[in-house]
């Protein structure tokens, strides 16, 4: 069993959830956020990966426990220095502790001396223990950041479609930082917290009396159930608070950004009374969270006192009726402080951890979500042929769309160069997309060299496939890195070799930086050929057996698209390429021309079969090449002879 579950369970009641563990919610199927995620987390200190810690962790809490055990045992070492002095001649064996060592004759002054030596134990050993136990949790912190941030890489496309990568960032970073203070809180405070009052009300019992640990439990448990409801009532009133901050800020910006328009309308005043009010506002609700939390110290220290008092007179009327001496009565009142001094931060540690809960729960959510595309168990490497594809009676159609591709079957040759054509919307990146398993079809295979792209490994799939997409999109980094994230290993030299091929090279000359030139976020520095043509030069550097360009040149200017094409023809050569393209020109030469339309195949075959067919092709290219003279030929390719 975990050692996290007695923490998850503990919890569980404190939130008013059934007391039932974590472990028997599991085997049930049953749903347990808050146990459960706190079980999980704790589940994870145990992994291989961390065994390395084992023995901090077990130091650790040794450490914890003999701290509060000494923490428990400080204040009777007093309590019996101060039965020394106050009975008559300082008799030995009369206190309870005493009794015991009285054949040592232990004077006060070793008593204190005891008494200062667990004092001082107690609270420095915590501070040693966290000094070497940080090096655990920001272990345990990266295993799950990178573990993460590797299973959301690992989910389909259609996942991060629908998913704002600021926000799926905030759950990785919140969700990480969470295991780390809830660790904190949870084994270092509150569960030991809880320890020590263990521990004290079995010595409070066995020296002085049950009645103290009663007393002890009954303040601990009104005190945690107090700090517990006040603190659900201030969360709403914090609510409100975080509103009322966010307006106040908005109207600040609001009105200094636009600060044209109010001088425009000579609305300064109305700005500054708007603004007034936004304070006024703010300043209510931070009066309203400043009130209760006095309600909250306050109402602690009542019931703090309480317990204190209640104790005090028991101990008082013990030692009058002559149970008890002067020394027992402080030492009560020491353990007790001692126990009530961690909780003065319970309701701030119940919000964090509830806080923590909910974020953690949301970082496990996102471990839970199961790829739509994923390796099939026996997926073995794809081993590269000639490069032959065939797309067989394959249908799809994109979540919440009626329509897609319908029942679409192709064969491309090893070897040769395919050509897609077809208005925007008829299907040509998702065919491009589903070969790169992106997504999966719903009926129908898609099978290269004589095997199913979904009885591969996708990994071993997509290192066969070269893709320059429509839109090429760059890392906020340099040149470099983006070019040669096709192929980390090529040096500058093969760098710059690719990038003369992509029409790159003079462009790179010209930047005074060159190769470490920035390309901005998204590589917003670039024009969108120069971002193409980095995406063709990144292709042309990966060499893999299948190209696939989408759109590859469509944003350059003829000139330089009738170059970047020819390399790309180079590149190609030898390799089986498929080519998305609108201007037809590109794609004239091709072996052959698949003409799409409304998700299925309207006309096959080479341009000059299409154009004698006289359909969609044909009249595309009329259209295309209306005024130009060969109107039937291809501008620049070899095949018009
Ligand atoms: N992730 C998506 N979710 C829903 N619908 C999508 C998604 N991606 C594409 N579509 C839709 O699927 C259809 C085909 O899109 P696709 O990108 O394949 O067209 P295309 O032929 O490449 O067009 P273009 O020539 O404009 O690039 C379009 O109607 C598009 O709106
Ligand atoms: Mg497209």
């Amino acid at each position: 069993m975990r050692w996290g579950w007695p923490f998850g369970a503990c919890l569980a009641i404190l939130a008013r959830m059934p007391p039932e563990t974590a472990d028997e919610l599991e085997s049930k199927g049953k749903a347990a956020p808050f146990g459960r995620s706190i079980s999980r987390m704790f589940a994870i200190l145990w992994r291989q990966e961390l065994k390395k810690w084992r023995l901090r962790m077990a130091l650790a809490l040794l450490i914890t426990v003999v701290a509060k055990g000494l923490s428990v045992i400080a204040p009777v070492f007093m309590g019996e220095g101060i039965n020394k002095l106050t009975s008559p001649a300082g008799a030995a064996g009369e206190g309870l502790v005493g009794s015991a060592a009285s054949g040592a004759g232990l004077s006060f002054v070793i008593l204190f001396l005891l008494f200062a030596g667990a004092r001082f134990l107690a609270n420095a050993l915590p501070a040693i223990r966290d000094a070497f136990f940080t090096a655990v949790t920001q272990d345990a912190q990266r295993l799950v950041s990178v573990d993460a941030f590797q299973h959301a890489q690992n989910l389909d496309l259609q996942f991060h479609l629908t998913r704002r990568s600021g926000a799926l960032n905030r759950i990785m970073e919140r969700g990480a930082s969470a295991m780390e203070y809830l660790l904190r809180f949870l084994a270092f405070n509150i569960g030991p917290t809880l320890v020590e009052l263990v521990f004290a009300s079995f010595v409070l019992a066995a020296l002085y009396g049950i009645q103290f640990s009663v007393a002890a439990i009954i303040t601990v448990a009104v005190y945690a159930l107090y700090t517990i409801l006040v603190t659900e009532w201030r969360n709403k009133q914090r609510r409100a608070f975080n509103a009322a901050d966010t307006k106040l800020r908005g109207v600040a910006i609001d009105t200094l950004t636009n600060f044209e328009t109010v001088k425009s309308f000579a609305a300064e005043n109305r700005e500054s009374v708007r603004y007034d009010g936004a304070i006024r506002d703010y300043n209510q609700h931070y009066i309203k969270i400043m009130q209760s939390l006095s309600v909250l110290n306050g109402g602690q220290e009542l019931i703090m006192t309480a317990g204190l008092l209640a104790v005090a007179i028991m101990a008082g009327y013990g030692a009058v009726n002559g149970t008890m001496q002067a020394g027992d009565v402080t030492a009560i009142i020491l353990m007790l402080v001692n126990i009530y001094r961690p909780l003065n931060i319970l309701g701030w540690a119940w919000r964090e951890i509830k806080q923590g809960t909910v974020d953690i729960e949301k970082l496990f959510d996102l471990m839970d979500t199961k790829p739509e595309v994923a390796d099939a168990p026996d997926a073995g490497p794809f081993a590269p042929g000639t490069g032959e594809i065939r797309f067989e009676n394959v249908s799809f159609a994109h979540e919440g769309r009626a329509s897609g591709i319908d029942d679409v079957s192709f064969s491309v040759p090893g070897g040769s160069f395919v050509g897609i054509v077809g208005p925007s919307g008829a299907g040509k990146s998702t065919i491009l997309k589903m070969l790169f398993r992106f997504y999966d079809p719903a009926n129908g295979r898609i099978i290269v060299d004589g095997q199913d792209v979904r009885e591969v490994t996708q990994e071993s799939l997509r290192k066969a496939l070269g893709l320059v997409p429509q839109e090429v999109v760059l890392f906020n980094d340099t040149l470099r890195f983006n070019l040669s994230y096709a192929n980390p290993d090529a040096d500058d030299a093969e760098i710059m070799v690719a990038a003369n091929r992509a029409q790159l090279g003079d462009f790179i000359k010209s930047l005074p930086n060159g190769l470490d030139t920035r390309v901005g976020e998204r590589g917003m520095k670039l024009s969108g050929g120069e971002k193409q043509r980095v995406g063709v030069a990144r292709a042309i550097l990966s060499d893999p057996p299948i190209l696939v360009l989408d759109e590859a040149t469509s944003s350059l200017d003829s000139g330089t698209e009738e170059e970047v094409q020819a390399a790309l023809r180079e590149a190609a050569r030898g390799r089986t390429t498929i080519a998305v393209a609108h201007r037809l020109s590109t794609i004239a030469n091709a072996d052959i021309i698949i003409v799409f339309g409304d998700g299925k195949i309207v006309e096959r075959g080479a341009h000059r079969e299409l154009i004698a067919t006289d359909g969609l092709y044909a009249s595309l290219w009329r259209r295309q090449t209306s005024g130009d003279e060969a109107a039937t030929s291809p501008i620049h390719m070899e095949i018009a002879e």
